[in-house]
């Protein structure tokens, strides 16, 4: 039984999926620290919302996570709160459509930055807290893309890939120290990511996935939270698909 109320960390929390993971961890009463990069407004609103429905504490921060130095700022802060964050989840990240012919070196350094180099940063930052007190889950929000690649989306099927062994590669060094890592591999989730495809497109690969429709972001939330807590305290190092059965 823990002494303290437990606490979030969810990046990327102004987005689709951020959104649905901040209401799914106020829901069940955590203290949450919410970041966004270009959104404070927004967030700045959901905090406001989550505060008067679920009267959780709510900490806002911003920060460009492709940037380490930013990155590190956040976490000076978030780290002053006492006690420090039980769970990460490392969920800010960008899509990338383009044939690799027609990609730069600018484009790689963006997406690696914001995709791979930011669950790097972050989980170094938040690590000697979790390693003090010899608990803490960590889970990056990942892509099934990551596991197989994309026609067209090499540098983010790259940059999920790195994360994937990143998580098996955290997750089996950190694991004797009480800290759990895994990732979410998503398939398709009806998001503003996918805000690319007009209808037609949507409904064709809506036709592809075998359960024939785009997941709900708070099926990813639910996943999340599933991994958070003692619920599942066997479960580290894995990259765990939620896919509707595509791959
Ligand atoms: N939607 C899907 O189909 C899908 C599938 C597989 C994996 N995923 C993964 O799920 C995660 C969330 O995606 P989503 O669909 O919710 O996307 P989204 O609605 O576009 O949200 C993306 C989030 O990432 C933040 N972000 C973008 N660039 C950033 C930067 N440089 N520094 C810090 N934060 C930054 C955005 O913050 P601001 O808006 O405040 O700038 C926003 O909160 C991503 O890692 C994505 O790769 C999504």
């Amino acid at each position: 039984m823990k002494d303290h109320i437990s606490s979030v960390i969810i990046t990327g929390a102004s987005g689709g999926i951020g959104q649905a993971l901040a209401r799914r961890f106020a829901r069940e009463g955590y203290r949450l620290f919410l970041h966004a990069c270009r959104h404070m407004d927004l967030l700045q609103q959901q905090a406001q919302d989550l505060i008067l429905k679920y009267g959780v504490p709510v900490f806002t921060l911003q920060a460009d996570l492709s940037h380490y130095a930013d990155l590190h700022q956040m976490f000076q802060t978030i780290l002053q709160e006492d006690p420090a964050p039980d769970c990460l989840i490392n969920n800010a990240g960008i899509s990338f459509f383009s044939l690799l012919q027609d990609a730069q070196e600018a484009d790689w350094d963006r997406v690696m930055n914001t995709n791979a180099k930011s669950v790097f940063g972050c989980c170094k930052e938040v690590l000697p807290s979790m390693l003090r007190r010899h608990e803490g889950s960590i889970i990056n929000i990942s892509s099934m893309w990551g596991c197989v690649g994309a026609s067209m989306e090499t540098l983010y099927s790259a940059s999920k890939g790195a994360v994937n062994a990143f998580t098996r590669a955290l997750g089996k060094e950190v694991a004797p120290s009480g800290i759990r890592v895994n990732a979410i591999a998503c398939g398709v989730i009806d998001t503003p990511m996918n805000d690319v495809l007009n209808p037609e497109e949507k409904q064709s690969l809506a036709q592809d996935i075998p359960l024939g429709r785009f997941a709900l972001p708070i099926e990813v939330a639910d996943l999340a939270w599933y991994l958070a807590g003692s619920q599942s305290s066997y479960l580290t190092a894995q990259v765990i698909s939620l896919d509707g059965g595509y791959l």
